[in-house]
């Protein structure tokens, strides 16, 4: 089932034709969402099967900065290049604040500290990139918007994103990030294994928020 890409995807339902930039509702633009990222549990199965990222409770600049990435091809991934090419500027703009504030009744902000303690392995590997110092303490509180909220996101999707900032010279995989380019580059795949599941295994902000939650008199 993982193996599966959405036949329902709502992406080849997008009311757009080419060429026609036609403007869409709130609505219609996040409709090309949900098909993978409203459904709890939904896997991708490219490069290897993992759950797709939790985006609801993210913050909106980095957001709109990976969007804007795999839009480039900084970021590779043939399903969000796709996708992100569809998306106006303003669309971007639009959905990133979105999910930022989809779901936030029901989330708590993070405490000030890792809502757990890593074990001594993993907190030599944290110190040894200093991740708290961009992601905050507790990985919620980043120092800048638009880099992320990581505390609580699936490990498994973590480990791969770990991966594609070491990944180079493969035309569907990778992500050129010079920041996080350099500090991937520096774990072995078990370490950075082990810290996506510390990462993976703290409370956080975000959450998959499935679809019937989306109200239209929101718009
Ligand atoms: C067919 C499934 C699918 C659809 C539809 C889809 N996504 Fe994604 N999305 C993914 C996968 C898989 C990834 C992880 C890609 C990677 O490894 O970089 C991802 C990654 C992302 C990320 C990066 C998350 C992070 O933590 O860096 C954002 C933001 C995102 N998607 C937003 C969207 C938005 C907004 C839409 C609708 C306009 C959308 N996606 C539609 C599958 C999908
Ligand atoms: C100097 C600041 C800095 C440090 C230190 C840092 N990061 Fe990052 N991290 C970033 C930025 C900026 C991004 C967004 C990069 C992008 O746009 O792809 C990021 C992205 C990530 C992502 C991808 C998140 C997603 O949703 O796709 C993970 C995972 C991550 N960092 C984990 C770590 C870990 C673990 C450490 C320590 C070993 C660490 N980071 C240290 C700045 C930093």
């Amino acid at each position: 089932m993982a193996q599966t890409s959405p036949a329902t995807a709502p992406v080849q339902a997008s009311p757009r034709e080419a060429g026609q930039a036609a403007p869409k509702s709130l609505q219609a633009k996040v409709a090309m969402c949900i098909g993978c990222h409203g459904i709890v549990g939904y896997k991708s199965s490219f490069p290897e099967v993992y759950r797709v990222p939790q985006i609801a409770g993210q913050s909106a600049k980095y957001i709109s900065a990976a969007l804007n990435a795999y839009k480039t091809g900084d970021r590779k991934h043939p399903t969000m290049r796709g996708i992100a090419e569809s998306l106006t500027e303003q669309d971007v703009a639009d959905i990133s604040t979105y999910y930022q504030d989809l779901g936030k009744g029901q989330r708590k902000a993070a405490g000030a500290k890792p809502s757990r303690e890593p074990s001594p392995q993993v907190a030599a590997l944290l110190q040894k990139a200093a991740c708290a110092s961009c992601h905050g303490a507790n990985m919620s509180t980043p120092i800048d918007p638009s880099y992320p909220k990581i505390a609580g996101q699936y490990a498994d999707y973590l480990f791969v994103a770990l991966k594609a900032y070491k990944t180079e010279n493969n035309p569907a995989v990778g992500r050129n990030n010079g920041v996080m380019g350099a500090i991937a580059k520096q774990f072995s795949n078990n370490e950075l294994k082990a810290l996506s599941e510390y990462v993976g295994s703290l409370e956080g902000e975000m959450a998959t928020v499935p679809e019937p939650r989306f109200h239209r008199s929101n718009d």
